[in-house]
């Protein structure tokens, strides 16, 4: 069932050793590429890694994450525009798509894919886990991937049967991220009740007291999501775009 799915669904980081069969993984990423895409240009492009030397050269690039070499499957979402500009060539169009919007374009296309593939293997009992370090390190993951001008990896997902059925983590509560009409912003009183939960839980509590910090946001600003590394990879970012083609005007 599509409620069940989406309602019961947590990611998926630990999975049994049974393989997930050509058929299967040709299913899921068939139903995924039915996800809507700009113009139905399909500007991104799925890289497969199955055998255990390209898990491994990935390895490093995703800071180690045990998820790349345990599961059976690891698959990287590309904005790509490198095959619809071969495309324009060899058909006497002039493709304008060497500039940042494209890229954004292309990058929301890769992620509607990754995420229609998702909901597809998770459908299928598949467990799934998104690893964003695939941003931080674009630089790398371009050099083992082979990718070329007009291509940029922007997220990567390991697929596999679950080992492990986690709690499901919290979300916060739908009246804090709706808007009706116009976006009403957040006054102090809103932040203190749309996060009163999430604060109030014994694993956030716990976060808390393992980072010894005060506050929970403190654990995002000061441990997981630090300025510094934010600006950091931002620059390394802008020069892959660079070099990939994409900010020329
Ligand atoms: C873009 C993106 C990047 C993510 N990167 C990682 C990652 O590098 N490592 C990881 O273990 N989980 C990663 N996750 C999974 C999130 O931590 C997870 O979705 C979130 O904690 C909520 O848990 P849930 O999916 O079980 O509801 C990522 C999720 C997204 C959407």
């Amino acid at each position: 069932m599509i409620e069940d799915t989406l309602l019961q669904r947590r990611t998926i980081r630990k999975y049994t050793s049974k393989p997930v069969d050509d058929e299967l993984l040709n299913d899921i990423l068939m139903k995924g590429c039915r996800a809507s895409t700009t113009g139905n240009m399909q500007v991104y492009s799925i890289v497969i890694t199955r055998d255990e030397t390209g898990k491994k050269e990935l390895a490093p690039f995703h800071f180690n994450q045990k998820m790349i070499t345990e599961a059976p499957v690891v698959l990287t979402f590309c904005a790509d525009f490198n095959r619809f500009n071969k495309w324009c060539h060899q058909r006497k169009a002039d493709p304008g798509y060497d500039n940042f919007l494209s890229f954004f374009t292309a990058a929301i296309d890769a992620i509607l894919v990754a995420q229609t593939v998702c909901i597809a293997a998770e459908a299928e009992g598949l467990g799934i886990c998104y690893l964003g370090t695939t941003t931080y390190m674009a630089h790398k993951i371009i050099e083992v991937l082979n990718l070329p001008k007009g291509v940029v990896p922007v997220t990567t997902v390991t697929l596999g049967w679950p080992a492990e059925k986690p709690e499901q983590p919290d979300r916060l509560p739908l009246k804090g991220v709706i808007h009706h009409e116009t976006y009403k912003d957040y006054v102090a009183e809103d932040i203190d009740r749309i996060y009163s939960e999430k604060e109030a839980r014994s694993d956030s509590k716990q976060f808390i007291k393992e980072n010894n910090k005060e506050t929970l946001a403190q654990v995002f600003t000061d441990v997981r999501y630090k300025k510094a590394d934010n600006v950091y990879f931002s620059n390394m970012l802008l020069q892959v775009l660079q070099e990939q083609g994409f900010m020329n005007h």
